[in-house]
């Protein structure tokens, strides 16, 4: 029998592997994956990288993922390379015998960093206090980009988490369910999915936790059907209004394609918006030498470039929408992550305390249930 020393002492170091080649991490991946066989299941999400996605058993959107992690109960390794907030979902939504990794544990999502638990709880205090929580039904909704915590808080408040995927039939039930929607930590998603349901703007409210009341008077909040945490995706508020014009004086009949997270003066110029599952849906069904300008992550839209040489795709703004965080994930983390998988170390587990998982748990379960 192997003692505890001897297997830390063949587990690999993460530095170990910055020195290796691109084929030679290729070659340990792929082995990895061979030795550790049905054991393991790799996620990889639409956004990550060329020479890590290419190793995923399973890519998609952040609401596809999440069910693939539920749908692999045999998999006793779910290594899921996208960002923390993912992972967390993964191990929420997985059974008690699954390990979810995170192969670089500071691969975080910059837009879910702007919400914290602690910031959402004393916004909810706040409205209670005012009496807009009593006098009306608020119901909190969170986008899947957030904390687990927040999912919790969600789950135990009534509410409910969406995705870019479910977002409009999550708001069709919402606002029929409630008076108000407090929506986090995307006021872009929630503007442009308030506006499908003709809310005018007047009646968003933006909430900003740094001010009292979030930078709104009382009546603001009383008269305003849509409560939108101001948090915003930097990557996707990189595209501009102005980049649809260019692309559509420079190539007539193009059609702009982009993710619901650009702001709603982008959306509005666009022809489609949608998920990044709903975005290769799209292409995948749009007709040879048609011209689509996408509007979301570089990685993305490059692999759809190669994929479909012929239609003519190209990215929305001629500048680099990149997400850094993503990126993180390199092949160096992967073949660390995996080999010590093989020598009998978990490196990276995301896991969600109990109780917060619990919570979660319901606030995702709703989601679920609603088609
Ligand atoms: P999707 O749900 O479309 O995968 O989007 C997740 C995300 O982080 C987009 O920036
Ligand atoms: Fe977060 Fe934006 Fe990166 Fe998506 S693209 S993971 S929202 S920072």
């Amino acid at each position: 029998m192997t003692t505890l020393t001897e297997t830390l002492e063949r587990a690999p170091a993460l530095e170990d592997y910055f020195g290796l080649s691109d084929a030679e991490l290729h070659e340990r991946i792929e082995a990895a994956r061979r030795t550790l066989g049905e054991r393991l299941v790799i996620l990889g999400h639409h956004y990550q990288r060329d020479d890590v996605i290419r190793h995923a058993d399973l890519t998609g959107d952040s609401f596809k993922l999440s069910m693939q992690a539920r749908e692999r109960p045999r998999a006793e390794f779910i290594v899921f390379c996208g960002v923390h907030f993912m992972a967390e979902s993964a191990d929420i939504l997985s059974a008690p015998h699954q390990k979810v990794i995170l192969p670089d544990l500071g691969a975080g999502c910059s837009m879910a960093d702007m919400a914290t638990v602690e910031q959402v709880e004393d916004a909810w205090e706040q409205l209670e206090s005012i009496g807009v929580i009593g006098d009306f039904k608020v119901m909190p909704i969170t986008y899947m980009n957030s904390s687990a915590a927040i999912k919790a808080f969600c789950g135990e408040h009534g509410g409910v988490v969406c995705t870019s995927s479910n977002a409009v039939p999550l708001f069709d039930k919402s606002l029929k369910d409630a008076d108000k929607l407090f929506f986090f930590p995307d006021q872009h998603l929630g503007r442009n999915t308030g506006v499908k349901f003709g809310i005018p703007l007047e009646q968003m409210a933006l909430w900003d936790p740094s001010k009292e009341l979030g930078g709104n008077t009382e009546e603001q909040l009383r008269n305003a059907r849509l409560i939108l945490w101001k948090g915003h995706c930097s990557v996707h508020g990189r595209f501009r209004p102005s980049h649809v014009d260019q692309v559509r004086a420079e190539v007539p009949g193009i059609k702009v394609l982009v993710h619901p997270e650009c702001t709603r003066e982008v959306v509005e110029k666009s022809d489609l918006n949608g998920s990044t599952e709903f975005i290769i849906k799209t292409i995948e069904a749009a007709p040879a030498g048609s011209s689509w300008a996408v509007g979301t992550e570089v990685n993305l839209v490059n692999r759809l470039v190669a994929r479909f040489p012929d239609k003519h795709i190209r990215l929305l703004a001629p500048d680099l929408c990149m997400c850094a965080t993503m990126y993180r994930i390199a092949p160096q983390n992967l073949a660390w992550a995996l080999e010590s998988l093989v020598a009998g170390r978990v490196v990276n587990q995301i896991i969600v305390p109990d109780e917060t998982a619990r919570w979660a748990l319901v606030a995702l379960d709703r989601m679920l249930a609603i088609k």
